[in-house]
């Protein structure tokens, strides 16, 4: 299972970077705007930023604002010229999915956002996206389980041998990642708190401590 970071704080992005796991970005408007970034030309740079963070070969999701086809087209193209890592984020709706068969047919990566049933993920598979982002958390947060939609659309997807990756978005905490990788995400897109929340076990503080005072004792 891949690790993706999700938020447009840079220096998160370096710290996740840094642990030497991480393999791409999620970023959205809202993530964009707690930032403070704003206007055209700073929204760009920031995701060229947070490309040359990340490095070669790891995909940052960048999502459209526009809800038509036309727009959307016009302003995926616009951020797939940015940088080779820029995969185009699109909305699941009707000019949405219009825009991500599109954006398959031209060679353009896509982050099929917005997903909370197993039906729009259908919708997404079959117009080639490269993944399908079903929202964990927000499932959870009106009282469903999240992690059921995870299953059944890996089940379908399997069934279907449909190409498009199960990218578990979001994700609130340490047990969402762990949840997601048993159910057969084939991504996990997680603020840095979550992923830093998988490091911690009382045993393992207690154990390291033991092993240091018993060197200590030894050696001075
Ligand atoms: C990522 O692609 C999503 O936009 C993000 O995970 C949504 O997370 P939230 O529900 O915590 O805002």
């Amino acid at each position: 299972m891949l690790f993706f970071i999700d938020t447009a704080n840079l220096d998160h992005i370096r710290e996740a970077a840094e642990l030497g796991i991480l393999d791409g970005v999620t970023t959205n408007p809202s993530l964009m705007a707690k930032e403070g970034i704003s206007g055209e030309k700073n929204i760009l740079k920031h995701y060229r930023t947070i490309c040359e963070i990340v490095g070669p070969g790891r995909d940052v999701s960048a999502e459209v604002i526009a809800t038509d086809f036309k727009g959307m087209v016009a302003e995926g193209k616009q951020l797939a010229d940015i940088h080779e890592n820029i995969v185009v984020k699109v909305p699941m709706i009707k000019d949405g999915v219009k825009a991500l068969a599109y954006f398959t047919e031209a060679g353009i990566k896509t982050n099929c956002t917005l997903v909370f049933s197993a039906g729009q993920a259908i919708l997404a598979a079959k117009a080639g996206a490269t993944y399908v982002s079903p929202f964990i958390g927000r499932i959870d947060d009106i009282g469903w389980d999240g992690m059921k939609l995870i299953r059944e659309i890996n089940q379908i997807y399997t069934a279907q041998a449909y190409e498009t990756a199960i990218l578990a978005a979001s994700i609130r905490q340490p047990l969402h990642i762990v949840q997601s990788a048993k159910a057969g995400a084939d991504v996990v897109t997680c603020p840095l708190s979550a992923i830093l929340g998988l490091f911690n076990h009382p045993l393992t503080d207690i154990g390291l401590e033991k092993f240091l005072a018993d060197y200590k004792k030894v050696n001075g």
